[in-house]
């Protein structure tokens, strides 16, 4: 038989990561002590003599693994879904789907995958499969179940993700994203490796998620022998029951705590401040309290110390929207803290732990662990999170929530075609889950910084999934790839939009991702192997072709690693900073500018690296992620046999023809007469500004066509990472999208014509211009 090693790449990729995050390699020693497959393996990993004359050290090594897997064990058996784990296997038994719903915390995640793995469901050469809709939560939940499994991560328990596998041939339980397991359909149409799958966390609705509940009721009516579980936080559960043709659902018990609510009088305008006010308020009314009670205690039993009491009146979490928020209410909230003092001296700050909280957060181990243990004695935690704190995570403790009632996400803008993140109102299903964060552990209070009329009249009953409400080009090509050709007829649990479908469609089709027929080509799976959107798999597959992939690929992991807050400007120091950024402008284009500063940080001989970063006011996080995202790129090329090679110094030209591969779509001219104002070509009426932190207005002159990255919304509509291209680009991609008008048929397009004489615009005779030109004017 085969041996169930860890592959060389595996091992190689394994080395990398830990690199790249020590705090995985901390995980991993952790996980390989509690192999009890192989105590041996346990001791001989601390070098410890198994017999010999120490042997008293040895049992106390010993002694700490049994503590050790008994602690474990009582942690499990005391989760609410313990309590009915047989129960719940049956029902499970019983169904070829089974829907799940269980409080956050009550051990759907980590158990329902082991209890399945127990009673055999991984037997006969098949899996457990457990999807997530997130990546970093994939590997998360895996290295916590291997751990309670008690195996290496990789073995019995492993996880796959988007470049990432950690499986050998003996997994048996193998967490995913829903976009791997999606992906897997496309080689194995009824998942035959699957005994079972869970898709856990399925109230997030991803895209992939809602795509992947399609496509396995479809698997489902074909083989009676899989089961697929779907769990969720106590949301949606109707809709899902609905849609597996009204499957029966099981709710696993679980105590919880009254939360008690608290409305704004008035509609808060600055929500980052009034939660920081109401922070405050909580902090110093606890803390007060319970040193009263203390103190109470003590008068009463006179004579006798009082018990050290380890409860703290309880931990706070504040929902802000986004990691700026999260940031700007870290600090503002100790500013405020620290400049209030107590008759003793000490500054209340002091005794409130202020955490940070966003996805990135839960893959650090050494943040990770301030964010899951408890407070020092005497202090008190105050987590200011994302929306990750909503259903995906479970921290002990929390007694009070301040909810600000938005939240941070992609939707679709019609009239440019593209997504855009926005700030939106938060629905009520997903306000009552932030509330529920409150009552874990005792009775709480949230405090909602909106009014209850707010609350009925204003928010949505759920939040749109966001299928609904996003660019669905990723969605569609997926679908075609697994074969389904008639959109309209796949059986969606929430169709999108038919127009986003058909502008999905016509996009595709200009990439050359669709034929004629609508069918996927070769160039259009290759896009589906990059963990980016289709415009920038565009841009890298033409990359090879224009031989500028070196640069191309710095410039798309820049892209894809939140480069907006690349640039820093702290406050007091904004002209240094503004000066420091200059030297790395490029005025024709942003996306240049990006290259430019990851080349120079890529070159620690000529300065670069992490302090310079500093010096220089770039965010290092920003830096590091886009060198990690270009690391998973390059394999990517490589696996798929296309060339990297280098435009070369100074050859930028041929970098900002191969981008316009990507945005044909989100081009614009300039409107005659103005600074920096842009008319959409694609959508002729709508003009914007270019944002004025662009690169593209340092110089004298700015150019007549651009293209655009991305949209923003403040007081006004911006393009933002902006590129100046020859409009004789634009007409030669994009199979005959744009032609040229006046200035005499067919004459040569020079940038440094009038550009009064001739123009670039949509072709009258390309049904695609027309069909997109009628969706965006019809938004
Ligand atoms: O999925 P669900 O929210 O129902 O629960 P879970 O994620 O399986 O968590 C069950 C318990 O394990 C909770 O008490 C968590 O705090 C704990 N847990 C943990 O301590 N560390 C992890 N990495 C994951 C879960
Ligand atoms: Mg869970």
């Amino acid at each position: 038989g085969k041996t169930p090693t860890t592959t060389a790449a595996q091992a190689a990729r394994l080395e990398r990561r830990t690199d790249l995050n020590a705090a995985e390699a901390v995980y991993r020693e952790k996980v390989k002590s509690y192999d009890d497959s192989s105590m041996l393996d346990f001791l001989s990993a601390r070098s410890l003599p198994l017999t010999g004359s120490s042997s008293s050290h040895t049992n106390s090594e010993k002694q700490r693994f049994l503590d050790h897997r008994e602690f474990i064990r009582k942690t499990r058996e005391s989760l609410p879904i313990y309590f009915c784990r047989s129960e719940l296997l049956r029902y499970i038994g019983e169904n070829s789907v089974s829907i799940i719903m269980g409080e956050t915390g009550s051990g759907k995640t980590t158990q329902l995958v082991q209890y399945l793995y127990e009673v055999g469901y991984a037997s006969g050469g098949k899996q457990i499969g457990c999807t997530q809709p997130r990546r970093l939560a994939a590997i998360g939940v895996s290295t916590r179940v291997a751990e309670e499994v008690g195996c290496t991560l990789g073995t019995t328990v492993g996880y796959s993700i988007h470049l990432d596998d950690m499986t050998t041939e003996q997994t048996k339980i193998r967490f995913m994203t829903d976009g791997v397991l999606l992906r897997e359909v496309v080689n194995d149409p009824f998942l035959e490796k699957y005994s079972v799958i869970v898709m856990d966390e399925a109230h997030e609705r991803s895209m992939d998620t809602d795509v992947l509940l399609g496509v396995l009721k479809g698997i489902c009516r074909r083989r009676s022998d899989l089961k697929v579980i779907v769990t969720s936080a106590t949301m949606n559960i109707m809709k899902f029951s609905a849609f597996f043709n009204n499957a029966p659902y099981y709710e696993i018990p679980g105590k919880t705590f009254d939360v008690e609510l608290e409305y704004a009088s008035t509609p808060v305008e600055d929500y980052v401040h009034a939660a920081v006010i109401k922070a405050m308020e909580i902090h110093v009314r606890a803390t007060l309290d319970s040193e009263k009670q203390h103190s109470d205690t003590t008068t009463t039993t006179t004579g006798t110390t009082p018990p050290p009491t380890d409860d703290n009146g309880g931990d706070i979490l504040i929902f802000m929207t986004g990691r700026d928020d999260v940031y700007g209410a870290c600090a503002l909230l100790k500013q405020r803290l620290h400049s209030m003092r107590r008759p003793s001296g000490e500054h209340w700050d002091e005794t409130l732990l202020i955490i940070p909280c966003m996805s990135e957060a839960v893959q650090n181990s050494a943040a990770s662990a301030v964010l899951f243990d408890p407070a020092p004695p005497g202090m008190r935690k105050c987590i200011i999170s994302t929306n990750v704190a909503e259903t995906s995570l479970t921290i002990h403790g929390i007694r009070y929530v301040i909810d600000c009632g938005m939240m941070k996400t992609n939707v679709f803008h019609p009239t440019f075609g593209m997504n855009t993140l926005k700030r939106y109102p938060t629905s009520k299903a997903q306000s009552n889950q932030r509330k529920g964060r409150a009552g874990r552990t005792a009775k709480g209070t949230c405090f909602r910084l909106f009014t209850r009329e707010q609350f009925t009249n204003e928010m949505l009953p759920a939040t749109i999934p966001e299928i609904q409400r996003s660019s669905v080009d990723t969605v569609v090509l997926l679908l075609k790839s697994i074969g389904v050709r008639d959109l309209s007829g796949f059986d969606f649990i929430d169709a999108p939009p038919e127009a986003n479908m058909r502008s999905s469609l016509w996009q595709l089709w200009l990439f050359g991702a669709l034929d004629d027929a609508g069918d996927i080509t070769e160039s259009g799976r290759c896009m589906l192997e990059f963990p980016v959107n289709p415009t920038l798999a565009n841009i890298l597959i033409h990359s090879t072709r224009l031989k500028c992939s070196a640069e191309v690929l710095s410039i798309v992991a820049m892209l894809s690693a939140d480069v907006k807050s690349l640039f820093e400007m702290p406050a007091g120091k904004e002209e240094d900073a503004r000066q420091a950024h200059g030297r790395f402008a490029n005025g024709e284009s942003d996306h240049l500018t990006y290259l430019n500063v990851y080349q120079q940080y890529q070159q620690p001989g000529a300065g670069g690296g992490r302090q310079w970063a500093r010096e220089h006011f770039l965010n290092v996080t920003v830096l590091e992620r886009a060198i990690h995202v270009r690391e998973q790129l390059v394999e990517k090329m490589q696996r798929l046999k296309l060339d990297i090679a280098s435009a070369g110094d100074g050859e930028t030209d041929v970098i900002r023809r191969c981008l316009v591969h990507g945005y044909s779509l989100q081009a614009a001219r300039k409107v005659a007469g103005k600074w920096s104002e842009y008319q959409s070509l694609l959508n002729v009426g709508v003009t914007c500004h270019v944002v004025p932190s662009s690169s593209i207005l340092n110089a004298g002159t700015v150019p007549e066509y651009i293209i655009y990255d991305d949209l923003m919304f403040t007081t006004k509509e911006y393009f933002v990472t902006v590129t100046a291209v020859d409009p004789a680009w634009l007409v030669a991609v994009g199979r005959g999208l744009y032609t040229i008008n006046g200035g005499g048929s067919g004459a040569a397009v020079d940038m440094g014509g009038s550009g009064d004489e001739w123009a670039v615009t949509l072709s009258s005779s390309c049904n695609a211009a027309k069909e997109l030109r009628a969706e965006r004017a019809a938004a």
